[in-house]
């Protein structure tokens, strides 16, 4: 039988490979899911869902920068009850781990859509409390940890599945906001998501997101979340899905090493497409192999012991 040294128990979610799509960067539907899938994505993670539809923000929500994109969607989202018929339907029809990125305005929101998902098929919820620009979530819950560890207890008292926590860059201190996390319950963390940024149109002197503000994704960020990944890995003893500016497999090699478990891939799919899991997948068993590893879990936290 042929080796896999690529898959990956993440919180008892077996993945075949450590590559999965991040939340935000693609719709709700099971075609773009099973599109994911086919690409070779180990895992997908749904962009963030909240109790009631929401229509975002005015236009331009995303812009191109030389360093990145900068977006402010604000949320936009069909509602947990409409998308929990696409979240039965994609798990009849995928075969890999379906997470459901979920929001709220209370801890009580977050704890009723991570039920609502769940009982849906959801094999485990990633909480948004990084969002960096909607206002009385997102991240001004996960920069105060008393009341992020509320909404954590709250959503682990609600769903028998995995709770998977992303925390933003926008805070003194990523390490003391996962210890908070992992106090309070959380299963995985997640790290991290988009930094707080803007840019300005200088023909009109005006900011050119109807935001004004939105988070900075791409290669720009990705030595800040290495960094962060390589914070957490010192103070947290549960798996870590490192996000942020991955490209390539070398990209994906170095997140492991800093003490990532699995990488979430999101804005070069825009460049790359969907095939770039199946890219970053050979890469790192090629690494593995040319190094004499045996599995994705002996790199794992590796440059820590050197
Ligand atoms: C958005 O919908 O504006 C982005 C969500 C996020 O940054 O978490």
């Amino acid at each position: 039988m042929k080796e896999n040294r690529l898959g990956i128990n993440l919180a008892g979610l077996k993945l075949q490979n450590p590559t999965m799509l991040a939340s935000g960067i693609l719709g709700y539907t099971t075609e773009t899911f099973k599109n994911i899938a086919d690409g070779g994505a180990g895992a997908i993670v749904t962009k963030s869902v909240g109790l009631k539809p929401r229509s975002g923000y005015a236009n331009p929500t995303v812009t191109q920068t030389n360093c990145g994109l900068i977006n402010a969607m604000g949320l936009p989202n069909p509602g947990i009850e409409e998308f929990a018929k696409e979240i039965s339907e994609t798990k009849n029809v995928l075969h890999i781990p379906l997470i459901v990125s979920i929001y709220g305005f209370t801890a009580e929101e977050y704890a009723t859509v991570a039920k609502k998902a769940a009982t849906a098929g959801a094999d485990a919820v990633e909480l948004n409390v990084s969002c960096p620009h909607v206002k009385e979530t997102g991240s001004e819950i996960g920069q105060k940890a008393e009341i992020l560890k509320e909404v954590i207890k709250k959503v682990k008292a609600a769903v028998p599945k995995p709770v998977f926590v992303k925390l933003s860059p926008n805070v003194t201190s990523i390490m003391e906001i996962a210890e908070a996390s992992v106090d309070a319950g959380a299963d995985v963390i997640t790290a991290i998501n988009t930094v707080k940024a803007m840019a300005i149109d200088v023909e009109t002197a005006k900011p050119i997101l109807s935001n004004k503000v939105g988070g900075l994704s791409g290669p720009a960020i990705k030595p800040i979340a290495l960094r962060c990944v390589y914070e957490i890995y010192q103070h947290v003893n549960v798996p870590i899905i490192g996000c942020g500016g991955i490209t390539n497999w070398h990209d994906a090699v170095e997140f492991l090493l800093a003490g990532a478990s699995a990488i979430q891939i999101g804005t070069a799919i825009a460049t790359k497409g969907s095939n770039i899991f199946k890219a970053i997948t050979r890469g790192i068993d090629a690494y593995l192999k040319r190094k004499g590893f045996r599995s994705v879990d002996e790199i794992v936290g590796l440059s820590h012991k050197s």
